[in-house]
């Protein structure tokens, strides 16, 4: 027996059965309930999708009050801890683990796919040289689309498997052009002898040796950071992938709408965000009087609150963990003290914790990628790179729903009724 909703209209008296399976029932449903005799049919009105279910997803768990991440059933400490970022890719996209045959062809498959097309270089050259990289990050990604223009045919799941490669393997490529354009060094093609983090740092920081050896911590450090930013379920800039690709866009033109969702202040830019806080608040003593302007109304704790977590972020503890490591090689961020003092401070209080405000993966990510020498311009970038993977699974688990349809949400029109033109000279506005 299926569960029912009984909805009961009090201006009829009419009562109508509503199905309710997952935990939800179908918009559509309401249609039948009508509020006057010509209506469409009753609507949800939900501003920013805060309780609408837009798709059925395999891939990515998540429980906010618990704080638990889970990648096709996986959670997010083990991965982070036992996996590596192209494992944990190819899980996202695949819904298994690979085993040690399909990982070899995998890697393989992702590293010949780096170098990017020379032309590529010819448009880079068209950007102001401070211009920011996550600008150019998402043209050159749009702009991929007219390279591989076979990626228009999205229904063929050889051309779509190939450019799912070329995305996750060019991305970094792209990332780390845009960072050498930006600091006016010369492009540095990829090395396919390191490993995937390895060869994005080659990409960024290779000068005149004759081959770049990343550091083993950073680079672990760097892959793990990958693994936590991999996929979140439907965010605002995985929402913009599936709704762009629901128009059947190609991939690049829908990745790029995605990463610009993803330069937001509220999304991507937080970790900046957050290390412009520090630097604003200067130093440990001026916390409480920082936490004080917050809890006014006068700006937001960076790095804090979440749209779903909430409890503690379960990726903020394994980042916490990271900058550790981090550090040890590269000497303390000195804005760690302001964040720990931060952090320490807003859990006692009263305001975060009745609104259950908790670090989120962006107040301590921005410290650990500024140890490592990126500067703040790079964060968001660094964060499109394994995202990438998760939006590339999600675009393709929508495209083979039978369920999706073209994106189309509906509205309540509150504007002016129908009216008739008036002309220029008999206005009353000035
Ligand atoms: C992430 C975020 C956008 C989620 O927002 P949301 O789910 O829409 O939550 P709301 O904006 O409705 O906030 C709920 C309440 O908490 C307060 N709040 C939320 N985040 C806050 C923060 N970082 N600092 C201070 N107050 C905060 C709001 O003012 C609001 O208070 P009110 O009920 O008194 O009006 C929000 O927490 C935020 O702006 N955080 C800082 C940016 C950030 O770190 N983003 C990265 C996300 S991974």
């Amino acid at each position: 027996m299926t569960d029912t909703l009984t909805i009961t209209d009090n201006r009829t008296g009419k009562q109508y059965e509503v199905p309710i399976q997952d935990g939800a029932i179908r918009a559509t449903d309401l249609r039948k309930i009508k509020t006057s005799g010509d209506d469409f049919g009753l609507m949800t009105y939900d501003p920013a999708y805060q309780n609408t279910a837009a798709c059925r997803s395999r891939i990515t768990y998540i429980d906010g009050d618990k704080g638990v991440l889970l990648y096709r059933g996986y959670p997010i400490e083990q991965l982070a801890e036992q996996s590596t970022f192209l494992e944990t890719a190819y899980l996202i996209l695949f819904g298994e683990l690979p085993g040690a045959a399909a990982l070899e062809s995998w890697v393989r498959e992702i590293t010949v796919h780096t170098m990017l097309h020379e032309n590529v270089k010819k448009l880079m050259e068209g950007f102001q040289y401070d211009a920011h990289p996550m600008g150019i990050m998402l043209s050159i990604v749009g702009a991929l689309s007219t390279i591989y223009p076979e990626a228009k045919r999205v229904q063929d799941d050889e051309i779509r498997q190939r450019q799912i490669r070329r995305l996750i393997a060019k991305v970094p490529s792209i990332a780390a052009y845009a960072y050498r354009h930006n600091t006016g060094r010369p492009y540095i093609y990829p090395d396919n002898s390191l490993s995937f983090t390895g060869n994005f740092l080659n990409m960024l920081f290779k000068m005149t040796e004759v081959q770049y050896r990343p550091h083993p911590i950073l680079e672990r450090a760097l892959d793990v950071l990958f693994i936590l930013h991999a996929d979140h379920e439907q965010n605002c800039s995985t929402s913009v992938m599936r709704g762009i690709g629901s128009s059947q866009a190609d991939p690049y033109s829908s990745l790029a709408g995605a990463a610009a969702a993803l330069y937001g202040p509220l999304h991507g830019g937080a970790n900046e965000a957050v290390l412009r806080m520090l630097k604003e608040i200067g130093s440990i003593a001026h916390v409480p009087e920082f936490i004080k302007r917050v809890k006014g109304g006068d700006g937001r704790l960076m790095g804090f609150g979440h749209r779903v977590y909430k409890s503690y972020d379960p990726r903020a503890r394994i980042i916490k963990q990271t900058a550790d490591q981090v550090f040890g090689v590269t000497g303390r961020n000195p804005l760690l003290d302001i964040a720990l003092e931060l952090e320490r401070i807003a859990l006692e209080d009263d305001y975060f914790v009745t609104r259950k405000l908790y670090p989120n993966v962006d107040f301590y990510s921005g410290l650990i990628y500024q140890a490592m020498g990126f500067p703040n311009e790079m964060f968001p970038v660094l964060f499109a790179i394994p995202r990438t993977a998760g939006w590339l699974a999600q675009w393709e688990e929508m495209l083979l729903d039978p369920d999706q349809k073209i994106a189309r949400p509906r509205q309540i029109y509150t504007g002016a009724a129908p009216r008739d033109y008036v002309p220029r000279e008999k206005r009353q506005q000035p």
